[in-house]
């Protein structure tokens, strides 16, 4: 009855101590994408700064688990840590094909945890800080060592390959961080939030247990209307990035690097303006060759602006995370290693 529960005395710091990524192979150019919809290589430059994305191979290839095991070892060889030492794995998805068992558990078998919790999180192109802000509480807090936190999607399986209003977007891939004890703060407090009145913006349509039992439908695919979402990605995003500078207690002139999720170049730009954000400070684009990922897509940025020498590890950047929910979700990082 009167029994102390004993918890750590104090929190202590967390740090992104590698990253790795998984890009597929097969590059997937805007002409290809426009052969299947009414569109063109010049339209979706001007309205999503899109060129090429990457698709995995076809199911049951490049699989959710094979791509973030193969970011997810990169990753740990970049931390320098051994897969034993991970005492939890994360994996941000919404593109998974299974309900049971969750992805996680399967990739800290793949990865050689020996064991390691394993959860699943669900929170669109938000997803990966989400992941983040749960796994720096872990370590802070004492609760985990290290964590392995994965972004990966396979958004080709997702989206209609006739549907012009989704289709030329999102691509695939996967991005994965360790997460562990630091002398430093490598990771500051998460903001994060979810607007569910406008959940219906981004969602998948019909479910499948309505399509199990009327299989003479459409099966289900992501449906968005683009322009809403573009406007309160555009529109609300920079308060957000203004709350998550200010908690990390970091001007925004002094940043280094401003690493939003990769919808739209053009959602892009209008927070890059609204916040005012001076040229010293590198904006990731990755976009460009990768498409959206969703929540793969701050790793797979992060690991572009590393390997181009846009920043150098260490650098100071703000992620900026935003999508289906529609949810967001952020935090100011110290950039991870990559590995050689
Ligand atoms: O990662 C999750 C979060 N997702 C996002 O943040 C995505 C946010 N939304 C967007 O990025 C943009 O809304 C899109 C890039 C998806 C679309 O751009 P938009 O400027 O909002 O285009 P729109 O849907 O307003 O369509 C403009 C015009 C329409 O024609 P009219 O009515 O002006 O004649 C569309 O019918 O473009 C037409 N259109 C297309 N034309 C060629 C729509 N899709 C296409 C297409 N190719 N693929």
């Amino acid at each position: 009855m009167g029994a102390q529960i004993a918890v750590p005395a104090t929190l202590r710091n967390s740090a992104l101590l590698g990253l790795g990524v998984h890009r597929p192979e097969r590059v997937v150019t805007n002409e290809e994408i426009c052969r299947l919809i009414d569109s063109s290589d010049e339209w979706i430059q001007s309205r999503s700064g899109i060129k090429e994305r990457r698709f995995a191979k076809a199911h049951p290839e490049e699989s959710i688990v094979e791509m973030a095991t193969s970011a997810a070892v990169k990753a740990l060889d970049a931390a320098g840590v051994n897969a034993a030492q991970i005492d939890t794995v994360i994996v941000a998805t919404s593109t998974y094909g299974w309900q049971t068992p969750h992805s996680a558990a399967l990739v800290a078998d793949a990865v050689g945890t020996g064991g390691a919790s394993a959860l699943d999180i669900q929170a669109g192109c938000a997803g990966f800080c989400y992941a983040v802000g749960v796994a720096s509480d872990l370590v802070r807090t004492g609760t985990a060592e290290h964590v392995l936190v994965v972004g990966v999607e396979r958004m080709s399986d997702a989206t209609e390959p006739t549907d012009r209003t989704v289709r030329f977007i999102f691509g695939d891939g996967a991005g994965a961080v360790v997460v562990g004890a630091s002398e430093e703060v490598g990771i500051g407090p998460t903001v994060w939030g979810s607007d569910g009145s406008q959940g219906k913006t981004i969602r998948q349509e019909p479910d499948w247990v309505d399509f199990a039992q009327n299989p003479e439908q459409k099966r289900p695919w992501i449906i968005m209307e683009g322009t809403a979402v573009f406007r309160w990605a555009a529109f609300e995003m920079s308060k957000y990035a203004r709350r998550i500078a200010e908690k990390a207690g970091v001007e925004l002139a002094d940043l280094d690097a401003f690493v939003p999720h990769q919808a739209n170049l053009r959602i892009n730009d209008v927070i890059v303006k609204q916040l005012e954000l001076p040229d010293t400070v590198a904006v990731a684009d990755d976009i460009i060759e990768t498409g959206n990922t969703s929540a793969a897509s701050i790793p797979l940025a992060m690991e572009k602006m590393l390997r181009t020498g846009q920043v150098e590890p260490g650098a100071t950047a703000l992620l900026l995370a935003f999508g289906a929910g529609l949810s967001y979700a952020g935090q100011v990082v110290k950039m991870p290693p990559l590995a050689q």
